[in-house]
C-alpha cells in the first residue's frame, strides 16, 4: 500500500528511512541471502547514510550481504565530490565496510557513456530489493528530468543521459522499468524548496512527462513537514 508519511524534520525522515532499510535488509537476506540496495545521490539522503553507518544502526544490518547499486550517477571522477559515488562511499560504503566487490558504481565518467550504461544493465537482471530515491525541485527523480524521452523507455533498465538540465549534462540513470521492477521504493523529500514538486507528484491528476516524480506516487514517501507544505 502506498503511504505518505509526514515527519517533523529531516532527522525524523532519516530515522524512519533507516528503520525501513534495516527491515528490508533482514527480509531480503532471509529470503535470498543478499540485499540489493539502490542508492541515490543528492543532499537529501545524507542524514540517512550517516545514520546507517553510525553506532545506532550499523550493527542492525549485516553489511556483508549488501550489494550497493546506484539510482543515477553524474559524469565526474569517483575521486571527486561531484560524483554521487564519492559521497555515498564516504558516508556509507566505507564506514559500513561494504565489501568493495559488492559496490556497483555507475561509470558515468567513461568516454563511452552508452557502453557504460549497457554494462550496468547486466547488474540489473535481478530486481533491487529497496530503491531509495529523491525528488528535485523541478520534479525529477534519479536522472529522469521533465521532458526526457527516457520517461517512455520500456525496454532498458539503465540509460545514458546526454543533456541533463541539472549539471553535469552527461549521466547514467535507472529507467522507469528498473524503478517499477524494484521490490520496494522509498522516496525521501525534505525542505520547503521541494513542496511544489511534492504537490505536483502526488496530485490526483497530472503528467509524468512534466513531473517525473509522478512515477513514484504509488510508493512509500517519507517527507518532512516543510516538503509536505500545504
Ligand atoms: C543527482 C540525484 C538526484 C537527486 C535529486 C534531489 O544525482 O542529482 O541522484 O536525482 O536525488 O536531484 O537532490 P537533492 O537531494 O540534493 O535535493
Amino acid at each position: 500500500m502506498p503511504t505518505r508519511n509526514v515527519l517533523r524534520d529531516p532527522t525524523a525522515v532519516a530515522r524512519a528511512a533507516a528503520e525501513w532499510v534495516v527491515e528490508a535488509a533482514a527480509r531480503a537476506t532471509e529470503a535470498r541471502g543478499a540485499f540489493r540496495l539502490g542508492l541515490s545521490g543528492g543532499r537529501t539522503p545524507e542524514p540517512l547514510y550517516r545514520l546507517l553507518a553510525g553506532r545506532e544502526f550499523n550493527g542492525r544490518v549485516d553489511w556483508r550481504h549488501v550489494h550497493a547499486l546506484f539510482a543515477d550517477e553524474r559524469d565526474a571522477p569517483p575521486t571527486e565530490p561531484e560524483s554521487n559515488y564519492w559521497w555515498i562511499r564516504k558516508l556509507l560504503l566505507e564506514p559500513a565496510e561494504i565489501p568493495p566487490a559488492s559496490v556497483h558504481r555507475m561509470k558515468a565518467d567513461a568516454a563511452d557513456l552508452e557502453a557504460a550504461a549497457r554494462e550496468y544493465e547486466t547488474r540489473l537482471t535481478e530486481p533491487l530489493d529497496l530503491l531509495v530515491l529523491g525528488v528535485g525541485e523541478d520534479g525529477h527523480t534519479a536522472s529522469l528530468f521533465p521532458g526526457s524521452p527516457l520517461l517512455d523507455e520500456r525496454t532498458l533498465r539503465v540509460a545514458a543521459v546526454h543533456d541533463s538540465p541539472k549539471p553535469p549534462p552527461r549521466r547514467i540513470t535507472l529507467t522507469p522499468r528498473a524503478i517499477a521492477e524494484a521490490r520496494a521504493v522509498l522516496v525521501l523529500v525534505t525542505g520547503s524548496g521541494k513542496s511544489a514538486a511534492v504537490g505536483r507528484a502526488l496530485a490526483p491528476a497530472g503528467e509524468t512527462r512534466s513531473c517525473p516524480a509522478r512515477l513514484l506516487c504509488e510508493y512509500e514517501w517519507l517527507m518532512d513537514e516543510a516538503a509536505a507544505g500545504a
